[in-house]
């Protein structure tokens, strides 16, 4: 006969597991969840709520704050997000609470190892000089930071450090080194593989060049660690509602990467030439004309003088929520998420060439694989790991009520934001909205099956709240079908509650 203490614990053991998401792997051209085997297509959000050249502690780093990742993860869950990107993390401070709140939400994290400070780079005008021992014993502390926590899906080794041409001859063999530092010391000293790739420009007249000189196998027979696991693209060139698959090259990107044998995606998309944004380039990415990519992340969730943001933050808390946001939210709700999360096995099965000078087709682009050595002292630093380095572990989420002020589109307050803890990736309609008591309590309940119906495929203007939320209210069978445009209809029907 069980104990009950025996029986708490098991409870405890499961809850703990039941917050924990499995970690992602790569096989060849795809992402997969680990546990389940299902494909995993990013469907993300860079995420620099400090701006692109903050550092350290403040705003400056984007992991550090729970009140602020407590509202950003939630309004993040609603809108679908299964990844966020953050380019400039300090790894001298506590990430707990912020990646666990993440990771309860069932999101994902790519972290670029740089930082925006002299040194912690490497120079594209210069890359043999800033290839020092301090420079990796910063990017392996962020590691040390990282490698712990279950959804941290890769690390970016470097991003767009070849511009042109010119930048591609003398800093491809340095990517390649950082990788392989990298790679060699999670293997040490992380409790499990952890994928570290390359975030390029799209200059396309070196794009196919750095991808093939990244992807190759140098290994002669065995496993070269100085290649890249996954690939991302910081892509522009969907622009306005009037551009097309064919218009934006995203037709040439899948025909380059067709034969990939490791995960390309978009790490940085959303042209905002013109604005408002359509996002029309969501269904192309995720339809079935691209499964070559494995996704993208919009740039970005935060608003600064670029223009870029879904979402307004001030530094007292308060957030507004931007239109970009809502027609974003849109966009995602029409992805058919059953089709991301089939594999697919040709793709699957491809090798990678051997790394050769005739998989490179630019005069002037490197096409030396004689990978530079480490710097004195590095080897026996990935033998012994940093001294002293803090490392990161998920902990148990206690906040889940966002306090900070909220503001839907309509200038109305949002009542009732809060996260919803799931075992699995977040995904568009996954998650029905945490506003519905503020929502439903607006609600009349007398709205027929046909006017929910009607706001389930509609844009979420203000004219169509009442219904969204009275079909929440009403109606278990419409949380489903309604899902997803109900919970984008919901920040406009609570914050009209108040
Ligand atoms: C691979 O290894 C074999 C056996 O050691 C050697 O003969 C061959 O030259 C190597 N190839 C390359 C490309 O290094
Ligand atoms: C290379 O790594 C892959 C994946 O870890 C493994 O399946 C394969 O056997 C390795 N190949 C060699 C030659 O070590
Ligand atoms: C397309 O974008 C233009 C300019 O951004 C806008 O005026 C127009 O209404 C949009 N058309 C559609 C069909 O969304
Ligand atoms: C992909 O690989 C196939 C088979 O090796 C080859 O015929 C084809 O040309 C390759 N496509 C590209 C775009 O490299
Ligand atoms: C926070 O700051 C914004 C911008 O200055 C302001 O509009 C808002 O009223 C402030 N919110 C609170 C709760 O003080
Ligand atoms: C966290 O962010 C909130 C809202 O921006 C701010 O009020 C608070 O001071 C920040 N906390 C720390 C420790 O910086
Ligand atoms: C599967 O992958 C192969 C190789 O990349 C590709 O040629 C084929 O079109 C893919 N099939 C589907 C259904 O996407």
């Amino acid at each position: 006969m069980l104990s009950l203490i025996t029986i708490l614990a098991w409870a405890g053991a499961l809850a703990a597991r039941v917050t924990a998401l499995n970690p992602i792997v790569v096989h060849e051209q795809e992402f997969s969840d680990s546990v389940t085997n299902d494909r995993f297509v990013i469907i993300g959000i860079d995420y620099q709520p400090g701006g692109q050249g903050a550092y350290g502690t403040g705003s400056g780093d984007p992991l550090s704050n729970g009140t602020t990742c407590l509202r950003d993860a939630a309004l993040m869950q609603q809108l679908g997000v299964n990844t966020i990107r953050c380019y400039n993390v300090d790894p001298s401070l506590d990430h707990n609470e912020c990646v666990s709140i993440f990771d309860s939400v069932g999101i994902y994290m790519l972290i670029d190892v740089n930082a925006p400070v002299p040194g912690l780079s490497i120079d594209r005008s210069n890359p043999s000089s800033s290839y020092t021992t301090s420079y990796l014993q910063h990017i392996f502390t962020v590691v040390e930071a990282f490698k712990s926590y279950p959804n941290t899906l890769g690390f970016f080794a470097g991003n767009e450090i070849i511009n042109d041409v010119a930048t591609g001859q003398a800093n491809p063999p340095y990517i390649r080194a950082v990788q392989r530092d990298l790679k060699n010391y999670i293997a040490a000293h992380a409790p499990r593989t952890i994928p570290v790739g390359y975030s390029a420009a799209d200059v396309r007249s070196v794009l196919q060049d750095t991808w093939a000189y990244l992807q190759c196998n140098d290994g002669n027979g065995s496993n070269d660690t100085s290649r890249s696991d996954f690939f991302g693209l910081n892509s522009y060139s969907w622009c306005g509602n009037q551009s097309s698959f064919t218009i934006s090259g995203y037709n040439v990107l899948v025909e380059t990467f067709s034969n990939t044998t490791i995960p390309v995606f978009l790490s940085e998309y959303g042209c905002n030439d013109p604005t408002p944004r359509a996002f029309d380039e969501v269904i192309a990415l995720y339809g079935s004309q691209m499964t070559t990519l494995s996704g993208g992340l919009v740039y970005q969730y935060t608003q600064d003088t670029a223009d870029y943001g879904l979402v307004q933050t001030y530094s007292n808390g308060t957030a507004q929520i931007l239109g970009d946001y809502d027609t974003l939210m849109s966009q995602y709700k029409k992805i058919d998420v059953s089709l991301l999360a089939s594999s697919n096995s040709t793709a699957t099965s491809l090798q990678p060439p051997q790394c050769n000078a005739n998989l490179i087709s630019n005069d002037g682009f490197s096409t030396d694989f004689n990978i530079p050595s480490p710097p004195s002292g590095v080897d026996q630093l990935i033998k012994s790991g940093v001294p002293n380095a803090p490392t990161g572990s998920i902990v148990s989420v206690t906040r889940t009520s966002v306090q900070a002020a909220v503001y839907a589109t309509n200038g109305g307050r949002v009542s009732g934001l809060a996260i919803q803890a799931v075992s699995t990736a977040n995904s568009p309609g996954q998650t029905q909205s945490g506003l519905s008591t503020g929502a439903a309590s607006s609600a009349t309940a007398s709205s027929s099956a046909g006017t929910s119906g009607t706001s389930g495929s509609g844009s979420g203007s203000a004219s169509s709240t009442g219904a969204a939320a009275s079909a929440k209210a009403s109606s278990g069978a419409y949380k489903v079908g309604a899902g997803f445009a109900g919970a984008a209809v919901a920040i406009g029907a609570g914050a009209l509650a108040l």
